[in-house]
């Protein structure tokens, strides 16, 4: 229940914050939303949230919470490219270590009752041992965007310690659904959709067998509501416990979209996991959480909307 309460949700312009901005506006949230607009756009943002044009690596973010008391926090804004984050790790840590250490001093400083935080399983875990990876792996992360997030996370077992911050620590597989960026790095999917309605063979880095824990969007903002209550102190897994391919993922958008050509292979990336599921059993366990999204329909449904925004432009 809202009962009045504003939830601030930082990066609220980008893909999965975009969807949660909608979501918490329709259970009756007043919203407020920082975003700098780096990756998100004003397009994907609901106009009824409160809409602060703001970096977080800057102290002028933190006057937001003197300015709209938010109840909640759910972090999401931050720089969320592997790759990126191996060509730039002193950027990636600016956003992620401070921009994060700086929105919950100004959390804990204003009473916010909770920090909801979009972490990583897919970056933190390096090669997971187990298949699929148990939320208690020891975390090993491969490039410095695995280990900002983990950053995030120490930050936030810090603020609880000493100052009762609660927390919940929510760990993604690859999220995937309408919005997501299909220009940028990261979201095989969108890139891959948007490429073949373009009539473009998309690029495979590797020959294609690594294997991901696609998670859909959708099953993902369930997780941030259902963590409004529950999961205090506690990090979780998101992802199904499925291993897909990129290879795999290449066919059945292809078979979606009727794509004719096959893809283009490239080197493999630095910093990318090679293969990864995640069990969920602790959200199962303490959120009553479980993936609700099959695949196949959740890639037909991200195909209509690139589809639509397609025909919108022309
Ligand atoms: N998409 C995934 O597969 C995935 C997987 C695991 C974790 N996550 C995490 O989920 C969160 C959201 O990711 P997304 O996929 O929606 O990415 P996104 O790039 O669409 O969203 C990030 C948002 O943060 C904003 N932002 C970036 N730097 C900022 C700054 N300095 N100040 C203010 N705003 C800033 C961007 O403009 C954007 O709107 C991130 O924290 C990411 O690490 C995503």
């Amino acid at each position: 229940m809202a009962d009045g309460r504003t939830a601030l949700v930082t990066g609220g312009a980008g893909f999965i914050g975009s969807h949660l901005v909608d979501r918490l506006l329709s259970l009756g949230y007043r919203v407020v939303v920082i975003d700098d607009l780096s990756s998100g756009k004003l397009k994907n943002l609901n106009p009824a949230a409160s809409f602060h044009h703001s970096d977080i690596t800057q102290p002028a973010s933190a006057e937001v919470f003197q300015m709209e008391q938010p109840d909640l926090v759910f972090h999401l804004a931050a720089q969320t490219s592997v790759p990126y984050s191996t060509r730039d790790p002193v950027k990636d840590s600016e956003v992620n270590v401070i921009g994060t250490l700086r929105m919950l001093e100004a959390a804990r400083r204003h009473g916010v009752e909770k920090f909801i935080y979009s972490s990583t399983g897919g970056a933190l875990y390096g090669e997971p041992k187990g298949d699929p990876c148990p939320d208690d792996h020891p975390v090993t992360p491969l490039s410095p965007y695995g280990m900002s997030k983990r950053m995030g996370e120490l930050e936030m077992e810090f603020y609880q310690r000493i100052y009762r911050l609660n927390y919940t620590s929510l760990r993604y597989g690859n999220v995937y659904g309408p919005r997501q960026d299909p220009h940028g790095e990261a979201g095989v999917i969108a890139i891959f959709s948007r490429a073949m309605l373009e009539g473009k063979q998309p690029e495979i880095f590797g020959d294609g067998s690594q294997d991901r824990d696609f998670v859909s969007v959708d099953d993902v903002v369930e997780a941030n509501i259902l963590a409004i209550d529950r999961g205090d102190g506690m990090s979780m897994n998101i992802g199904t416990g499925q291993r897909t391919s990129i290879n795999r993922i290449f066919e059945m958008l292809k078979d979606i979209i009727g794509f004719k050509w096959g893809p283009v292979h490239s080197a493999a990336r630095l910093g990318d996991v090679y293969r990864i599921s995640l069990e969920s059993t602790r959200a199962q366990q303490e959120l009553g959480w479980s993936a609700q999204v099959d695949l196949e329909d959740g890639l037909r449904r991200t195909v209509d909307y690139f589809r639509e925004t397609a025909q919108a432009a022309m």
